[in-house]
């Protein structure tokens, strides 16, 4: 059934008389446009006309509401807040029935009728879950990121969610922070053009359409750089790191048009995030233009009296408002302090009209002032979720997000005949796949584990034996009998290894990035029997795999590959899918590496391998500076060769746009998709440069033996940089191209800008 907006005594009359008595100016240039913003913009001043200080207030409160699986719990409180007026908006409500129960006590319980918005998770999918957010990433695919983003907008919207707190754009570059699972991994250009996917994805072209929901980028600013990987630690960075690697996905998001932004729990240089002016005002709203509304994280205002920024919970709220933030999730200090601040002066009400527009203006560009309940269709609700496209492309996701890290002797793809000895604690699972923060998705009995993925592509009556062999985490080593039995049975084994779910993501930093519990030995008994051995991994994060890549004969980085993860695992064992992917990030050698990522300077002391005397060098004496895998690594089944590198100019003015060329050719014998990738290094600046920065890629479709000769353009604004002043922008000098597979390309070209 479809809820009908049952009362709105205060507003439809506002909102009619306005549409209808709005006297436009009648320039010729007044376009349809401008129209409907002067109509928002008078209703909104006719709305904040009527609204009390405290329901002003009320508009920047959010709360959760708590909900398990049994059902809501929302504090009888929090009811009585909605009831006052003094509650704008709730999350962790994620049905249309629920969504649609409070949503009536705002409509007829309330003095003014002001619908709530509602927020939630949905971070890589609602229902249908896609990978996680890392293993999306690699798969580079802009488009299917988009569209796996509009999938979780069509559910999440049909269950009356109005607001996401994704995308999470924070750049991280050390794994032992377990939220990188949640970002686009180490990489400022790849990043950038992630984020700004995964908002067109969420808003679509038009937020009132009823399947389009609030992006939120978080965590503003510079979250994933938490000292020592440890979560909610703090940041001490430089302005000119801030701004060229943490920054730019923030900025991408909101040039996509992102509608709110979401503060960050860390202090950065001394300062909380959360009451940080320099980063709220003067940058996000001064420098960049943000209109939508700021929501901390979940009770950071209240956090920053721990922080030791915050002499009490008042001067926290105090700060938090004035810093620019407008919307207080879950600390309350806002409800019950800023009313106050106000009469005492420390808060402006024109800072609280400021903060309660904003709000109120999405609301409005929602639709929920013409239809409170647009979101709330039960009927919608269940014909949406899980439709068999959105399925198919969560299976599409979960193939190209793969990463081929190791294939001796082409032991993939393997051939269906083989007998399969199918080992490992995650072989036959169907809870963690789908990894951490996978909103409503379910786990078992509706995600397809690599079990039943393998026994769908082969027919029932496969040479299929499993054996749990051990559990991920623990000491328990009694099945390891049973595991070898089995893989003595087989002609191949493949061993399916990881983290649970709960071991990335928020709170889930790791010093050891090891395969937890007996897993590795396990792995060394199956090794002993000689057969050959694939390891595919689940996990949320870069994990240390020296060993692993010592002793298997091949290895797929399968990320949390979501709902279908099994039938795309299956798929790209038996050659049904040609490994694309490519690591969105480093993987180390050793957490010893760490933080550990391609685009490092140069230092003064390079280590340059086959060099003389390398004592004094920049290097660990006991582990070689290079990683296991770099970024932008990832093999195929079939070969790439480049080729006929070329650029059109040897000078380059900065007006001018330098064409690049490459010949890259399919050399073996399967058709497959090959990622190009282009990185620039200056070779000097006023201020040190990275050895080399992604600048543009390029996936491409081969058939074997296929050539194709991929163009890319550069120009000086791509050479761009925060020089010693601070002003951004390229500067004259010797530049060098490296085209190929990944970070470590060697084909090069020279150029000059003057
Ligand atoms: C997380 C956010 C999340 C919020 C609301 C916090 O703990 O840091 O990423 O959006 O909770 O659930």
């Amino acid at each position: 059934m479809k809820y009908k907006s049952l009362k709105l005594i205060f507003l439809l009359p506002i909102l009619m008389n306005l549409i209808s008595c709005t006297e436009f100016p009648s320039s010729k240039n007044s376009t349809n446009a401008t129209k409907e913003t002067d109509v928002k913009e008078a209703f909104l001043d006719s709305l904040l006309n009527q609204m009390t200080l405290e329901e002003k207030i009320g508009q920047t409160v959010l709360f959760s509401a708590g909900w398990d699986i049994t059902g809501p719990t929302l504090d009888t409180n929090y009811i009585n807040y909605l009831k006052a007026g003094k509650l704008g908006a709730i999350f962790n409500v994620h049905s249309a029935k629920g969504t649609f129960e409070f949503q009536k006590i705002a409509v007829e319980n309330t003095r003014l009728g002001i619908p709530l918005l509602f927020g939630y998770d949905v971070i890589h999918g609602h229902k249908t879950i896609f990978p996680i957010s890392l293993g999306e990433a690699a798969s580079w695919d802009l488009d299917l990121i988009e569209r796996s983003t509009r999938v979780a907008a069509e559910e999440a919207t049909a269950s009356g969610i109005h607001w996401t707190f994704a995308p999470m754009v924070d750049i991280a570059r050390d794994p032992r922070w377990g939220r990188v699972s949640e970002g686009a991994g180490e990489d400022v250009y790849l990043a950038v053009k992630i984020a700004q996917a995964r908002v067109k994805g969420f808003q679509g072209d038009d937020l009132s359409k009823n399947n389009t929901l609030l992006a939120c980028a978080k965590h503003y600013a510079a979250y994933g750089a938490a000292m020592a990987g440890r979560d909610y630690n703090s940041v001490d960075m430089s302005e000119r790191e801030l701004r060229a690697t943490y920054l730019p996905p923030f900025k991408a998001a909101l040039d996509a048009g992102a509608a709110t932004f979401m503060t960050a729990f860390n202090d950065l240089n001394g300062v909380p995030a959360t009451g940080d002016k320099f980063l709220l005002t003067d940058i996000l709203r001064e420098e960049w233009g943000f209109e939508g509304f700021v929501v901390t994280d979940y009770t950071s205002v209240m956090e920053m009296t721990r922080h030791g920024f915050s002499k009490d919970e008042k001067q926290a709220g105090e700060q938090a408002m004035n810093a620019g933030v407008d919307m207080d999730m879950q600390s309350g200090i806002f409800l019950r302090e800023l009313n106050a601040l106000v009469a005492e002066g420390k808060v402006s009400e024109s800072r609280i009209n400021q903060a309660a527009r904003a709000i109120l203006d999405m609301k409005y560009r929602l639709g929920l002032f013409e239809d409170p309940y647009r979101y709330c269709d039960t009927i919608r609700e269940k014909e949406t979720h899980y439709k068999a496209e959105y399925l198919e492309s969560a299976k599409e996701m979960a193939r190209k997000s793969m990463v081929l890290l190791k294939n001796d002797r082409q032991v993939l793809p393997l051939s269906k005949s083989k007998k399969i000895a199918l080992i490992g604690p995650l072989a036959k699972d169907d809870f963690n796949i789908i990894g951490s923060w996978a909103a409503q998705g379910d786990r078992n009995g509706k995600a397809i584990s690599v079990f039943e993925g393998i026994q769908e592509l082969l027919g029932k009556t496969a040479d299929l034996n499993y054996a749990k062999g051990c559990e991920i985490m623990g000491t328990d080593k009694s099945h390891f009998s049973e595991a070898i039995r089995t893989a003595k049975q087989a002609d191949v084994v493949v061993m399916v290894l990881g983290e649970s779910e709960n071991m990335s993501g928020e709170a889930a930093s790791r010093t050891d990035l090891n395969l937890p519990g007996v897993q590795k030995e396990l792995i060394a008994e199956i090794k002993k029997i000689g057969k050959p051995l694939v390891i595919v991994l689940m996990n949320g994060r870069p994990l240390t795999l020296e060993y692993e890549n010592s002793v298997a004969d091949a290895l797929v980085e399968a990320w949390w590959p979501g709902t279908m993860g099994g039938a795309a695992v299956a798929d790209l064992l038996f050659g049904e899918y040609n490994p694309s992917g490519k690591l969105p990030i480093t993987f180390p050698r050793n957490v010893g590496q760490i933080p550990i990522y391609y685009n490092v300077k140069n230092t003064g002391r390079p280590y340059e391998k086959d060099g003389p005397e390398q004592r004094f060098r920049s290097r660990y004496i006991d582990v070689d500076n290079s990683p296991l895998f770099p970024f932008g690594y990832g093999l195929s089944y079939t070969s790439f060769e480049y080729s006929d590198l070329s650029i059109d100019k040897p000078t380059l003015n900065f007006e001018e746009e330098l064409k690049i060329e490459v010949t890259v050719k399919n050399t073996g014998n399967q058709d497959g998709e090959e990622i190009v990738q282009l990185y620039v290094q200056d070779l000097f600046g006023s201020v040190t440069r990275p050895l080399r920065e992604l600048k543009r890629f390029e996936k491409i479709f081969l058939k074997s033996g296929e050539s194709k000769v991929v163009s890319f353009t550069l120009s000086s604004e791509d050479l761009a940089f925060y020089t010693l002043d601070m002003s951004f922008k390229a500067e004259a000098g010797d530049f060098k191209i490296y085209v190929g597979t990944n970070s470590q390309a060697v084909l090069e070209k020279h150029f000059v800008l003057n």
